[in-house]
C-alpha cells in the first residue's frame, strides 16, 4: 500500500495546481481523477449522446476503455487506445463529465483503476470522492475549496490569458450549476470527509496552501 494523499473539492478550487506542486516536492505520483471522467465524457460526446440521457450513457460505458500512462511524471489519459489528454480540457467536455459522472456505472468503471494506482504507488489523488469513497484510509485528506466568485474570477483570468473570449457571469453560473450537480448526486457526491482538513484558498496564495499540505504530510510520516 502506498502513502495516499486525497484532495477533494469543487471545480476551480486549485486542486490540480496544488496537487502537482505537492507531488513535485514529495516525489509522489499525481493522479487526476477528473481527467478519467473527462475521458469517458469524450467517448459519450463522440457517440453523439445527450448529457441528460443517462441510460444511453450507461449503455455506452461498455464500449469505452480508459487507462493512464505517465511520461516524465505527467499523466496522460488514454481512451480506447488514443491519447485524449488535450481534448479533455474543453469546456464542453467538463460539462458532460459533470453530468455523466452522476451515473453509477460510470463511477464503477473508474473505481478500480483509481484504487489500484493508490495501492501500488505513493499518490496524491484529486477529485470529488477520494477521501470519502475511493481511499477512505488515505493518510492525509484535504478538502480544498474557495468562494464561487474567486473560482469564477480565476477561470475568467485563465481563459482571457489564453486569448479566449468569455463572459464572467456565464462562468459564475456554470460553476454554481456544476457545484450543485457534484454535491447533490446520489452516488458518491462531493462532500468533506469527516477526517479531512478544510482549506479555503480564497484569500491564500498557492505557496501558503502547498506549505500547509506539506506540513500535514510531514506530521503523518513522523
Ligand atoms: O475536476 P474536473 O473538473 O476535471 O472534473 C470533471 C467532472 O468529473 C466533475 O464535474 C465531476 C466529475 N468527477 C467526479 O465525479 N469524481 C471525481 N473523483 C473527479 C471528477
Amino acid at each position: 500500500m502506498g502513502f495516499n494523499v486525497a484532495i477533494d473539492g469543487p471545480a476551480g478550487a486549485g486542486k490540480s495546481t496544488i496537487a502537482k506542486l505537492v507531488a513535485k516536492k514529495t516525489g509522489f505520483i499525481y493522479v487526476d481523477t477528473g481527467a478519467m471522467y473527462r475521458a469517458l465524457a469524450v467517448h459519450f460526446i463522440e457517440e453523439g449522446l445527450d448529457g441528460e440521457d443517462l441510460s444511453a450513457i450507461e449503455r455506452a460505458c461498455q464500449s469505452a476503455s480508459v487507462s493512464i500512462q505517465y511520461e516524465n511524471g505527467v499523466q496522460k489519459v488514454i481512451l480506447n487506445g488514443e491519447d485524449v489528454s488535450a481534448l479533455i480540457r474543453q469546456e464542453q467536455v467538463g460539462n458532460m463529465a459533470s453530468k455523466s459522472s452522476t451515473v453509477p456505472k460510470v463511477r464503477e468503471k473508474l473505481l478500480e483503476l483509481q484504487r489500484n494506482l493508490a495501492d501500488q504507488e505513493d499518490v496524491i489523488m484529486d477529485g470529488r470522492d477520494i477521501g470519502t469513497n475511493i481511499l477512505p484510509n488515505a493518510e492525509v485528506k484535504i478538502y480544498l475549496t474557495a468562494s464561487v466568485s474567486t473560482r469564477a474570477k480565476r477561470r475568467f483570468d485563465e481563459l482571457t490569458e489564453k486569448g479566449e473570449r468569455c463572459d464572467y457571469d456565464e462562468i459564475y453560473h456554470d460553476i454554481e450549476e456544476r457545484d450543485y450537480r457534484d454535491m447533490n448526486r446520489e452516488t458518491a457526491p462531493l462532500k468533506q470527509a469527516e477526517d479531512a482538513i478544510l482549506i479555503d484558498s480564497s484569500d491564500r496564495t498557492i505557496s501558503e496552501v502547498v506549505s500547509e499540505i506539506m506540513n500535514c504530510i510531514e506530521n503523518r510520516r513522523k
